[in-house]
């Protein structure tokens, strides 16, 4: 049972983005923008909201523009203080002093698994967490997804990953957990048996997918270094989970909040319409133009029928 607290945090950013094709040509999909704030930044701030203290990014060769992001921009600070903007200043400011982030290069895209050991030596001995920018997730009021991870890993010193119920036809887009049947779960917790990745419908152990969170112990290195490619012919991280789980007891955590699939173009629209209708100040307008067009779409279907 691992005692020591969740400090570090392993943003994988190395993907293809294939899905977003063509604006993922020279940038990653993490720098795509909800309403106007990089989906990457949301992941940021939900890890430091999380009392997570140093992040490691895995990258590719697309990597400057969030390093840019994450550092200080002294020319466009001077220039907004300058035009007297001191909000704006202060915020672009406020995004380079969040928290320490450092980046590492994964040479080729072989896999979230193959990305995650990319930070082993960063890493070391820790327990750590790993954030996908593909998942979004919000909990207004509440805490957010990562900190009630940490809390399931401080109980019980073990791996947790966060998972949410998703519709039996898209088990097959995601890890699915297995329940383990001789354990209870307590509360929002349970231990699990096996998970399997992106199973087709009549394999599918549950409709419990492991969505973009996870809390990892270290010996997880110890199985990626010689996990052999898996599903898509990628090393993935879920069969070094079911390998790891033959050591130790990880379980799943089925976190509270709303998530978004930003790795996909209609979850991307749906998050930037729900981003902006609770942005005070577009609010009103959105709302505006979505009963606007609710009304044109019934007006267009009338005529149909
Ligand atoms: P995805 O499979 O969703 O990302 O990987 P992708 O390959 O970029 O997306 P599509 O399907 O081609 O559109 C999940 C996460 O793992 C990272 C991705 O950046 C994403 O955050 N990843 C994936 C890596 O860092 N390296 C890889 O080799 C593969």
């Amino acid at each position: 049972m691992y005692r020591l607290p969740v400090k570090k945090a392993v943003i994988p950013a190395a993907g293809l983005g294939t899905r977003f094709l063509p604006a993922t040509k020279a940038m990653p999909k993490e720098m795509l923008p909800i309403v106007d704030v990089p989906t990457v930044q949301y992941i940021v701030e939900e890890a430091v909201a999380s009392g997570i203290e140093e992040i490691l990014v895995i990258t590719n060769a697309n990597k400057h523009c969030m390093e840019n992001h994450f550092d200080r921009n002294y020319e466009l600070e001077e220039r907004l203080k300058e035009s007297g903007k001191y909000d704006l200043e202060k915020m672009i400011r406020d995004i380079s002093d969040m928290v320490n982030i450092y980046y590492v290069r994964q040479k080729e895209p072989r896999g979230l698994g193959h990305a995650i050991l990319c930070a082993k030596s960063f890493i070391g001995n820790e327990p750590f967490a790993v954030l996908l920018g593909d998942d979004v997730v919000i909990n207004p009021g509440g805490k957010p997804a990562l900190a009630q991870l940490i809390q399931a890993y401080n109980e019980k010193g073990a791996s947790v990953v966060g998972v949410q119920t998703v519709a039996p036809e898209d088990v097959d887009k995601y890890g699915i957990v297995e329940p383990s049947l001789s354990s209870k779960s307590i509360g929002r917790r349970v231990k699990l048996a096996g998970m399997v990745e992106k199973p087709s419908i009549d394999q599918a152990p549950s409709n419990m997918a492991v969505l973009g969170r996870y809390v990892l112990t270290p010996d997880i290195f110890d199985f990626l270094e010689t996990q052999e490619a898996g599903k898509g012919g990628e090393i993935q991280l879920t069969d070094a989970i079911v390998r790891l789980m033959e050591v130790q007891a990880v379980y799943a955590y089925d976190f509270e909040g709303t998530r978004y699939d930003v790795g996909d173009k209609f979850g991307f629209i749906k998050a930037t319409i729900d981003f902006a209708m609770a942005r005070p100040e577009l609010s009103q307008s959105v709302r505006d133009y979505v009963k606007e067009l609710a009304s044109k779409i019934e007006r267009e279907e009338c005529r149909q029928e």
